[in-house]
């Protein structure tokens, strides 16, 4: 495997060949190398980004005590199958001078877009400079950040992007907690409390498999879940339309339950797509088995 830190070692790098790229900001976990080995499995050539980006953090938020290892990334990633990891400076994704952004509407603006207005635009901005910068025909990402993934799908498509997005299933630890290298800076009993996010999605999905489809009572299931951990604080609970992020009444084909959650200054997000039909999901094992 092969460390690039420049825009022109990757055009020197690699020429011709179906490329698998994994976008991540590094601090790899299962989740991260679990998007590895599916693009090891569907590609010739394996790119993984570790970089994490400026442009879609807010002032007050985590940029700068972002956990970062290189060299522990870098071993993971070659573990996984990755050829070439580029792990680009600051400076050379956003040169001074840098002016040009990419803004998907609307879908941007909701769940996770209300408390992070600028966030999303950091996201496809530098996902749009890694497609060009790696050429891949085949892109990763984890359902855990289902409206991320749901937006750069928007995006490859409105841009005629030629890269497939495939989505991956959260990966999660034993009581069910999504793996995020944010988890890591969850206090000892936080941690604990961490997983009453899973547990509330499971709970309105036992109720969904049973049949019901009303969201005020698939919502109330996951809220009284929520209610029992003292230490949640809930930014927001949503059942929302697949596709355009709308709140819906019914979970007609599909419906994604999302939600954010702090713990203490942790804040968290999960989500499960109930039904199927409308935005094809790579199936979870969690879906039938754990309910
Ligand atoms: O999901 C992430 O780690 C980031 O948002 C991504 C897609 C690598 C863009 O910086």
């Amino acid at each position: 495997m092969k460390i690039l830190r420049t825009v022109a070692e990757v055009r020197e790098a690699y020429q011709g060949g179906e490329v698998g790229l994994v976008p991540t900001m590094g601090y790899l976990h299962e989740g991260h190398l679990s998007l590895i080995r599916k693009a090891r499995q569907e590609n010739e050539i394996v790119v993984v980004s570790v970089f994490v980006n400026p442009t879609q953090f807010a002032p007050n938020e985590d940029y700068d005590i972002y956990p970062r290892d290189l060299e522990r990334d870098a071993e993971l990633a070659r573990e996984a199958g990755c050829d070439f990891l580029f792990a680009p400076s600051a400076e050379e994704m956003y040169p001074a001078g840098y002016r040009t952004y990419v803004n998907v509407e609307e879908i941007t603006e909701k769940l996770c877009g209300a408390s992070r207005p600028s966030h999303f635009r950091g996201v496809t901005t530098v996902v749009s400079k890694l497609f060009n910068i790696t050429r891949p025909k085949r892109a990763y990402f984890g359902q855990k950040d289902a409206q991320q993934a749901l937006v750069i799908m928007a995006m490859t498509s409105d841009l005629n992007f030629p890269v497939e997005i495939r989505t991956v299933p959260t990966v999660r630890e034993a009581d069910g907690l999504a793996l995020s290298s944010r988890n890591t800076y969850l206090r000892p009993d936080e941690r604990k409390a961490a997983p009453v996010l899973f547990r509330s999605l499971q709970a309105a999905r036992a109720l969904f498999l049973q049949g019901e489809r009303r969201r005020e009572a698939l919502l109330a299931a996951a809220e009284k879940v929520l209610a029992e951990e003292p230490k949640t604080q809930v930014e927001y609970l949503s059942l929302v339309h697949p596709l355009t992020l709308e709140e819906v009444e019914r979970v007609e084909k599909q419906a994604l339950l999302a939600l954010a959650v702090r713990i203490g200054k942790v804040r968290l997000i999960d989500n499960l797509m109930l039904g199927s039909g409308l935005v094809e999901w790579e199936e979870d094992d969690y879906a039938q088995d754990n309910v």
